[in-house]
């Protein structure tokens, strides 16, 4: 039996298909929870494109107030058509994992049992490792700034800012978690130390320092331009890759696409000693909103995520189990959106009843 602890979980199912997914992560976080005796409370947000268009509230501080005394926050997606990208991208997803302190991103690349690789002779042996992308700083924070806009002379700056707080901070949580994961007991710091001679130079010493300390795990370096060129050759080097946000953002995108697509890739945005929030890391979709044709696996995923975080294991291992189950069966015809031959919600329904 699991602790009696309840859970208050802050749900945001956003926009486009996020609404779908998240539905169906719920009927399974429904299911396990109810099978594994755990106990929480769920409040729904109605923040995202919609919100913003008929009210212009995009995260009221009150909201963000509230949402501060969570355990978790489950997010479906951000990005609406009718709204200027990165007005909902950086005023909702990037100042939620700001002010939350959300340090960590957190990107599982598994490839599952049965499911289509893009990489000829690659199986699910091959294709197991996780992302640690810093999530607060980088070239994410904002920094820099336009000069004499729209003219000739236009000068465009966007600056990396990269602190050793934050960058040990980061350093440590991948090292412990190559410690937990006891794979390869391998960590792989992914920059671009020839060229960002300043930025990658304070993660490399950083990374030598720590490592001393963590003498039970091997270390690694590539360039981020490699690392794009070992992960379709060689995914089986590695075990744990810890880089910054934007080779973090790059690198996992092609991370989901050799474990099989946008369809199957969840993340966390953590916080060890805070609110982490866990999300599909694909869009809205908004071209197959409300037609139960989007694959809910990501968002379904990203509810084990939580799980685990919380410290449910057990039940986060049982939605993973789930999952491969119904790969194994064979019943989906492609983690395509559109090409399943099952529909949204009738994944959630097999999910939640074989949980
Ligand atoms: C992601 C997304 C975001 C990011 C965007 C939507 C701001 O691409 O979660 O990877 O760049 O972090
Ligand atoms: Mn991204």
């Amino acid at each position: 039996m699991s602790s009696q602890k309840t859970y208050k979980i802050a749900v945001i199912p956003g926009d486009g298909t996020g609404p779908e997914v998240i539905n169906e992560g719920l009927k399974v976080f429904k299911a396990v929870t109810a099978a594994e005796a755990i106990k929480y409370d769920l409040v729904h947000y109605d923040l995202g494109g919609e919100r913003y268009k008929k009210t212009g509230d995009i995260l009221p501080d009150s909201v963000l107030a509230e949402l501060r005394k969570f355990d978790a926050i489950y997010l479906g997606a951000i990005g609406h058509p009718d709204v200027k990208p990165g007005i909902l991208e950086k005023g909702l997803l990037l100042r939620l994992r700001f002010e939350l302190d959300q340090y960590i991103n957190l990107r599982p690349v598994k490839l599952y049992p049965n499911v289509p690789c893009p990489l000829k002779d690659k199986t699910p042996k091959d294709i197991d490792f996780v992302v640690v992308r810093e999530n607060t700083e980088g070239l994410y924070t904002g920094a820099g700034g336009v000069l004499k806009k729209g003219t000739p002379d236009e000068v465009a700056t966007q600056e990396s800012i990269n602190t050793r707080k934050g960058v040990e901070r980061c350093l440590r949580y991948a090292f412990q978690y190559a410690q937990k994961r006891a794979k390869d007991k391998k960590l792989t710091l992914c920059g671009k130390t020839n060229v960002l001679t300043y930025a990658f130079d304070l993660w490399e010493r950083t990374f030598h320092e720590l490592a001393r300390e963590y003498a039970d795990i091997k270390t690694d370096y590539a360039h981020v331009d490699a690392t794009c060129m070992w992960m379709v050759k060689n995914p089986e080097w590695f075990d744990v890759i810890v880089t910054d946000n934007m080779f973090g953002d790059i690198i996992t995108d092609l991370g989901a696409m050799i474990q099989g697509g946008m369809g199957i890739a969840a993340g966390g945005n953590i916080n060890p000693e805070g609110v982490s929030m866990f999300e599909p890391i694909g869009g809205s979709a908004p071209k197959y909103t409300g037609q139960n044709v989007i694959n809910p696996l990501a968002a379904i995923c990203a509810a084990g995520m939580m799980l685990e975080t919380l410290g449910e294991e057990k039940a986060g291992k049982r939605v993973e189990a789930a999952v491969i189950k119904l790969l194994e069966s064979g019943k989906l015809k492609s983690l395509d959106a559109g090409k399943m031959g099952m529909s949204t919600s009738q994944i959630g329904d097999w999910l939640a009843a074989n949980i």
